[in-house]
């Protein structure tokens, strides 16, 4: 019989590279981005022998989250039974790191296993509607997203070390883009796709670079302190992952950076982290 508990990982992501290419006509932007998961993760149990949905978390969870919006939608969608869900986050939020989109992903995880009752592309299609990073999310490991983010082109996996650091200070996503104008910085996202399929590690470095930091460093000057800090800590690229305000640097080992996060340990957050590729 089929166990009415189960129990998931579900994965943070960095942004290797972020190019805005345009202001689309719907209010969102045109972009060209390498995302990439890492081994930061929020943990998720499902117990499916309730009716309805019912969602907690040991944060303060928005009212209509991503992954309330997720398990509700997959109920409503297919007509499978309730579950009642629950969160133990240790991704940080209003990052850039795709903790709540991860959560989302890791709800339709969850159901999809239980239920099975979605195709793929229905299941894909249903993340794109909860949001922009949730498709890649759901897949995990590296792939070149364009669109709002949510058109998936998976490449080479690639093993990497990062150090993740954040200030205590958030920024909002949609704030940043609407402050956002152009000329956007030159686009980097094929390059550093390129360099990946050729595993040209030193071409992906060449090419690592954000585009909404020059934006969210106005907002929060310390994102460049931090970058600044990460180079000085001996990383060989330093970055703004996302919409911030978490950065990221990346080290030739995870020794290197595990001996940089000790001189991080005035920040709200900081964690030496991997890649981590998911099996689908
Ligand atoms: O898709 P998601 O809900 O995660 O996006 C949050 C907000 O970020 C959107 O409401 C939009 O303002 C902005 N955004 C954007 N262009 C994108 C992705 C997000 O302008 N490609």
């Amino acid at each position: 019989m089929m166990s009415n508990f189960a129990r998931i990982r579900t994965y943070a992501k960095v942004n290797l590279t972020l190019d805005v290419l345009k202001k689309r006509e719907d209010g969102y932007h045109e972009l060209s981005t390498v995302m990439h998961t890492i081994d930061l993760y929020d943990e998720l149990t499902a117990d499916f022998s309730c009716e309805g949905i019912k969602l907690t978390a040991d944060f303060p969870l928005p009212e209509n989250s991503v992954a309330y919006r997720a398990a509700c939608e997959y109920s409503r969608r297919t007509g499978c039974g309730g579950a009642n869900i629950s969160i133990r986050a240790n991704i940080p939020s209003m990052a850039g790191l795709g903790g709540s989109s991860a959560d989302g992903a890791g709800v339709l995880r969850l159901m999809q296993a239980r239920y099975g009752a979605m195709t793929k592309q229905e299941l894909y299609s249903l993340a794109a509607e909860l949001g922009s990073d949730v498709p890649f999310l759901l897949r995990g490991s590296t792939a070149l997203c364009r669109g709002r983010g949510e058109i998936i082109e998976p490449l080479d996996d690639m093993r990497l070390s990062f150090l993740i650091v954040k200030p205590s200070e958030g920024i909002s996503t949609k704030e940043l883009f609407s402050s956002l104008k152009p000329p956007y910085a030159e686009p980097e996202s094929e390059k550093a796709a390129a360099a990946i399929r050729a595993g040209s590690v030193s071409g992906l470095i060449d090419a690592v670079s954000n585009a909404l930091s020059p934006a969210a460093e106005e907002k929060l000057p310390i994102i460049c302190d931090i970058k600044r800090r990460l180079m000085g800590a001996g990383a060989v690229a330093a970055e703004m992952s996302g919409s911030g305000s978490a950065c990221f640097g990346i080290f030739e080992s995870a020794d290197k950076a595990r001996l940089a996060q000790k001189q991080f340990e005035d920040m709200a957050f900081c964690r030496a982290c991997e890649s981590i590729k998911y099996a689908e």
